[in-house]
């Protein structure tokens, strides 16, 4: 078995302004402190990221956006360039959410863009795929995570493919406090590995494959105790300090 060092990741979408990711940062940085097995992660609204890079300088937890445009810069209102986090220490962003692809017509297309960009810019992508509870019903799990990540990781050099993070976020766990059965996560996230195997079969066992959906300290065990598990993607539970320390020790004991 490949040693991936767990990945323990907060998705705090639209909350917190700068000032809460501070007393965040305050409560959270001593709960954490003693192990350092898992990565930590704190993915923040843009208005956060320099209160997070600042107050989190020599601890473990990494900081990472919610969205990146792939253009080097131009007439795009409102979007923020690989470069524009890279110059602010944001090392992570995550990419192709499936709030973004549902709300602000994120496509397959522009993420095959995005990937390569916040590579080469030092950002490690947090690349979320995912089907919806329709898809499922109708037996196309399999192709929708097929289409997702074989566009996704499309223009992705291989030496590169190691380091994307994926993230396995069934739409109908998501925020729903229904959270799929470690047996449907650790097929779906199997099978996504699969298809990394499909692309560059070395980059298979490196890569790797987060689970997202309704997870929280009670469930989180479980799900890392999969072998193909290798950490999670956190909504809800990420925002709360002693609840995100609680996951990140599931991490740690993974
Ligand atoms: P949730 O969100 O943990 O609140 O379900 C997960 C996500 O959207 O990343």
């Amino acid at each position: 078995m490949p040693d991936r060092r767990p990945y323990i990741a907060g998705n705090w979408k639209m909350h917190k302004t700068g000032a809460e990711a501070e007393d965040f940062l305050w409560a959270l940085l001593p709960r954490i402190s003693g192990e350092d097995r898992a990565e930590v992660v704190v993915c923040a609204p843009f208005t956060a990221l320099s209160n997070l890079v600042d107050g989190s300088r020599g601890s473990r937890v990494k900081v990472a956006a919610q969205n990146m445009h792939q253009a080097e810069q131009g007439a795009f209102t409102g979007e923020v360039s690989a470069a524009m986090l890279s110059h602010l220490d944001v090392r992570a962003a995550v990419l192709g959410h499936s709030e973004r692809r549902q709300y602000f017509n994120e496509t397959d297309e522009a993420l095959a863009e995005k990937l390569p960009v916040a590579l080469t810019a030092g950002i490690e992508p947090i690349f979320c795929v995912g089907e919806s509870e329709a898809e499922r019903e109708a037996g196309q799990m399999e192709d929708v995570l097929r289409r997702q990540v074989t566009a996704g990781l499309s223009k992705v050099a291989a030496a590169d493919l190691p380091t994307v993070v994926i993230a396995y976020e069934p739409i109908w766990a998501i925020g729903t406090g229904k959270v799929a059965t470690t047996e449907q996560a650790q097929e779906a996230i199997a099978f996504i590995r699969s298809l990394v195997a499909g692309i560059e079969a070395g980059a298979a066992e490196a890569v790797r494959i987060l689970y997202g959906g309704s997870v929280k300290p009670d469930n989180a065990a479980e799900l890392l105790s999969q072998p193909d598990i290798d950490g999670a993607l956190i909504g809800g539970a990420s925002l709360d300090p002693a609840d995100f320390a609680a996951l990140v020790a599931a991490g740690d004991a993974a």
